[in-house]
């Protein structure tokens, strides 16, 4: 199929790009719209050209699968250039989604229509990136540098209303978008004049200038470590004080140098694989999902109601079932609660409020269940009680309704075994809050039927989650891992680190927080309880459950890890914490010795690769990018360095397993052993996605 069609008709050239899903401007695409330009302004019948998009989406932008690989000529800049030095005037048709590229072609229009739709934004800063087509130049000369510079720093879209107020669209076509971009261009071929952006400067005044150096500097203070937030405030800059083709070089020379950065190398992957998660190897399009209207979640907990909320906010209604009245009305309260913050911060209307509270059906007793097609069971983690729902709801609802549970840990299979339907059975592992958290682990049972994987990975998009397929194991993907980088912060405190060594060196890397002060804030006692509950199968968490011992919870009871003297939220040494490890280990015989930053990560961070490696050994997940995207959604891992297994591909693997192996000998551990898909690929120089493309 060609990328562009253009067709003539009074005099209007219209150029329609058609590179499905969604317009990227792949080489060949962006040779065709050079030719297209250059033909019609060769045309004698063509007075005025439109550019315009086939799909829902007007373009998205440069072809990210082409960055890191050799440039194919034409580059994106030269076709901008193209169409703003074209002789006869051009207008964007903007129907859609108009985001980096596709934006950076329309600025270079010299006008834009657009559909009451169309959103448009550059989000190359999402990528590690910045504008590279100009568009750090001419969106600030058509709205002014602050706005622009905002727009460009959150990366987030505009509707077609804001971009008109904005000055960036011209209007906003109700009817027939390609008759009037066709319209606006004859007019401007009519009058025989139009003006480049390139040209434009009135928004560029002084009060802007200021508006926007105090922004730069705002957010200098909050990304110290996005090298493309230094390299976009320089390409701003310049367009203040540089003429606009040396303003241009500046930018691009930042845009190849952060292409080239690791940074945007991981964040392109971790782009690629959120897309890639939802194909479920070995079952094709033609297995459709099963229809979901009604839904029913068990359990009126903190995570019961937030499961309830995510129906209620995707339109779908809800019932909500507990046992006992009491413990429903407190569900039901916190849910408004919950509500009432989103409406006083004003990030919820009223309105949405009382329509997201009206669906959801508050009830008490699990024949509430009996009409719902999906049922998510958020109950007591008990394997017990667990059976018990599951076998009433075996008995209670209709054939072909799909089970879920949201269990963290229990056996999926054992759950569905405890029915007559384990087919139906699958695992829904929310994160909390349920209703704010991205991830979803998709628990893949023995027997889940493919029909019932795929209407829960439909059913989690809907929910405005991030659904990923894993398999049966304990803890699954995301906690089992956990697990591995627990057990070896807790050995880091027993062979001579301190908590605030440790978090140092995790925040440090990227997570918002590090692992002593994050059990702080969970209570340490959550995970004392759970290793008490799980017993042989738990972590060993020597120091947790000597503080729990104790009844230092963390935050909660003022000391844990860290002290906290009045209800303070940001921990202080504690002496008596840190005497308490000394006399652990001690005791234990260790003498003890400090820890690098570098050796603190290694070790908290290599064990946790390791049984990644284990994990796709065992087929709990499909792809390392799932890993990955599992990570970073589900428990801060730094987008930035693409999620573990990416970064350890980074580090380098032969590197990693060198190191398993000293730490395996050194504790004993043989958990530690390099696993042998490790050690195969780290002989063989290969990598994960090498070994998935095999
Ligand atoms: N390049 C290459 N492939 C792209 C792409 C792009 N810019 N944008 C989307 N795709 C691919 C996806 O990988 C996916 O492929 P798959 O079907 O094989 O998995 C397919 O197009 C559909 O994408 P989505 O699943 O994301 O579709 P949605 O409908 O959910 O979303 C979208 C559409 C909002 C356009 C979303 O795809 C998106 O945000 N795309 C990226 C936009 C972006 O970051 N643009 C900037 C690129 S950098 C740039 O332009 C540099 C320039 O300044 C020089």
């Amino acid at each position: 199929m060609a990328p562009l069609r253009s067709a003539v008709s009074n005099g209007v050239a219209v150029l329609t790009i058609v590179n499905p899903p969604v317009n990227a401007l792949g080489a060949a695409v962006r040779a065709a719209i050079a030719a297209g330009v250059a033909a019609a302004a060769a045309d004698g019948a063509v007075k005025a050209i439109v550019l315009a998009a086939e799909g829902r989406v007007f373009v998205a932008g440069a072809d990210i699968s082409e960055f890191g690989k050799p440039p194919l000529p034409p580059a994106l800049p030269e076709v901008v250039a193209a169409i703003e030095n074209c002789p006869k005037p051009v207008v964007a048709a903007i129907n859609g989604m108009a985001l980096g590229g596709g934006l950076e072609l329309a600025l270079a229009c010299h006008g834009r229509v657009v559909a009451p739709v169309a959103r448009l934004g550059l989000p190359e800063i999402k990528l590690g990136l910045i504008p590279g087509a100009g568009g750090t130049q001419r969106l600030p000369r058509l709205i002014g540098a602050a706005p622009a510079f905002a727009l460009m720093l959150s990366g987030d879209p505009i509707p077609a209303e804001k971009a008109l107020a904005f000055g960036l669209a011209d209007a906003v076509a109700s009817g027939d978008l390609i008759a009037a971009a066709s319209t606006a261009a004859l007019r401007l071929a009519a009058a025989g004049t139009w003006s480049k952006t390139r040209d434009r400067a009135e928004k560029l005044t002084d009060e802007d200038r200021a508006a926007f150096e105090a922004a730069a500097a705002e957010a200098l203070k909050k990304s110290a470590r996005s090298p493309n937030v230094p390299a976009l405030i320089d390409s701003v800059r310049a367009c203040l004080s540089q003429p606009f083709d040396t303003a241009l070089a500046t930018e691009r020379a930042h845009f190849a140098a952060l292409v080239a950065d690791p940074s945007s190398k991981a964040l392109r992957h971790v782009f690629f694989a959120e897309r890639e998660a939802a194909r479920i190897p070995g079952i094709g399009k033609e297995v459709k999902a099963r229809p979901i209207r009604k839904a029913a979640v068990i359990g009126a907990g903190t995570m019961g109601g937030g499961i309830a909320m995510c129906f209620a906010q995707a339109g779908i209604p809800v019932t909500l079932i507990e046992v006992k009245a009491e413990a429903l009305g407190a569900g039901m309260a916190r849910i408004r609660a919950n509500y009432e913050t989103s409406v006083k911060r004003g990030s919820l209307a009223l309105a949405a409020m009382e329509a997201r509270l009206s669906l959801i059906t508050p009830a008490v007793g699990l024949d509430a269940a009996a009409d719902a097609d999906i049922v998510v069971e958020a109950a007591f983690e008990d394997m017990g009680v667990k059976a018990d729902i599951f076998g009433a709801l075996d008995r209670l609802t209709r054939p072909g309704t799909l089970l879920a549970t949201n269990t963290s840990y229990l056996d999926v299979d054992a759950i569905a075994a405890t029915t007559s339907r384990p087919q139906d059975v699958v695992g829904l592992h929310f994160f909390s809050p349920a209703n704010v958290m991205r991830l979803l682990e998709v628990v893949r049972g023995g027997q889940t039927a493919p029909d019932v994987l795929v209407t829960a990975m439909e059913i989690g998009r809907k929910l405005g989650k991030l659904p990923v397929v894993v398999g049966v194991c304990y803890g699954f993907v995301g906690n089992r891992m956990l697990a591995k980088r627990t057990e070896a912060a807790e050995r880091l405190l027993m062979a001579g680190a301190l908590p605030h060594e440790v978090d140092a060196a995790v925040t440090d890397f990227g997570f918002r927080m590090g692992p002593f002060a994050m059990a702080d804030l969970a209570g340490v006692d959550i995970g004392w309880r759970a290793r008490k509950a799980a017993g042989a199968k738990a972590v060993k968490a020597p120091v947790a459950d000597a503080l729990a011992e104790q009844g230092r919870f963390g935050q909660k009871t003022g000391r844990g890890f860290y002290l906290y003297p009045e209800g303070a939220r940001a921990g202080t040494r504690d002496p008596e914490t840190e005497a308490l490890i000394v006399s652990l280990s001690q005791a234990q015989g260790i003498a003890r010795r400090s820890f690098t930053q570098e050796e603190i990560k290694a070790r908290l961070f290599y064990p946790m690769v390791n049984e990644g490696a284990k994990i796709l050994e065992e087929g709990v997940a499909a792809r390392a990018g799932d890993i990955d995207i599992i990570w970073v959604n589900g428990y801060n891992w730094p987008a930035f360095t693409g999620g573990p297994m990416h970064w350890a591909e980074g580090v380098g693997l032969p590197k990693i397993v060198a190191a398993l192996e000293a730490l395996a000998a050194e504790t004993g551990d043989d958990s530690l052993k390099p696993a042998p898909l490790l050690k195969r690929l780290a002989e063989g120089a290969g990598s994960f996605a090498a070994r998935e493309a095999a």
